[in-house]
């Protein structure tokens, strides 16, 4: 495992789950999906900020696989704004060296916004400013099972299953684990997001809603994760040793 980009003080990989759209909406006495839409809003000012401060990968918890049980008005809102961002936005996010890439499971979503998205991947794909990695139709034990069915379909065998080898099988294939998970909203859970990624990722929860996440609260995130110290299971001592190497 590299440990460089780990070990600066900004996260190289942030991801968010940007939770609290529907009581931030509450709270205004407007239906949910204005607060989705404020969320949306808030992504992109998010995404400028993340380059600004030169976060190279950001990953956004857009759409979980149970968040297909909520109410049918609220999946087709969710399925239509995300179907206008990419419309509305894709220009420009190219012109911004944006790469976007879907992360989740492609069954289940409408082939007329499966074929937006495939869209948005493949005129992005070779630019470099900063990744864009959109969870959506997500969930993180189907990623796993996913990756463990392909592995059986093509006959690896067992002595070479290790933890490298099964992150090769995930979405987030050839990308480096999250190194600062963001919640907002203040519940104290991670929701089957990056489960397996996520496992040494510093985690920083705000009561903050999401729609009101600006680059202040931005920045108290990066900051509280500046103080971290960042271990990996080894000894202070360790970490200090593998610093002085570069690795
Ligand atoms: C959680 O808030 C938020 C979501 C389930 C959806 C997040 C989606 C967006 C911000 C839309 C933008 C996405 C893209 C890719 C353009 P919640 O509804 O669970 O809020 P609550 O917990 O207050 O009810």
């Amino acid at each position: 495992m590299s440990l460089a980009p780990t070990l600066t003080r900004i996260p190289y990989h942030l991801a968010i789950i940007m939770d609290g759209n529907g009581r931030w909406a509450k709270a205004r006495g407007l239906p949910r999906l204005a607060g989705h839409r404020a969320g949306t809003e808030n992504l992109r000012r998010t995404l400028k900020a993340c380059v600004r401060h030169g976060i190279k990968i950001l990953t956004i918890y857009a759409f979980s696989t149970e968040n297909w049980g909520r109410p049918a008005e609220e999946v087709r809102g969710l399925m239509s704004i995300l179907e206008q961002v990419i419309e509305r936005e894709l220009k420009e996010l190219h012109e911004q060296g944006v790469r976007i890439r879907h992360v989740g499971r492609v069954e289940g979503i409408s082939p007329r916004l499966l074929k937006k998205i495939e869209k948005a991947v493949e005129l992005t794909k070779h630019n470099d400013t900063i990744i864009l990695n959109v969870a959506f139709n997500y969930g993180g034990r189907q990623e796993i099972i996913d990756a463990v069915k392909r592995i059986l379909q093509e006959a690896v065998p067992p002595d070479q299953v290790d933890d490298a080898l099964l992150g090769q099988y995930l979405y987030t294939a050839g990308q480096p684990d999250p190194d600062l998970i963001v919640r907002t909203s203040g519940e104290m859970r991670v929701s089957n997001f990056l489960i397996w990624q996520g496992a040494y990722a510093e985690l920083y929860v705000t009561p903050t809603y999401w729609p009101d996440f600006d680059e202040s609260e931005l920045q108290k995130a990066l900051d509280h994760y500046a103080a971290r110290e960042r271990r990996f299971g080894l000894t202070a001592e360790q970490m200090k040793r593998l610093a002085g190497q570069g690795k």
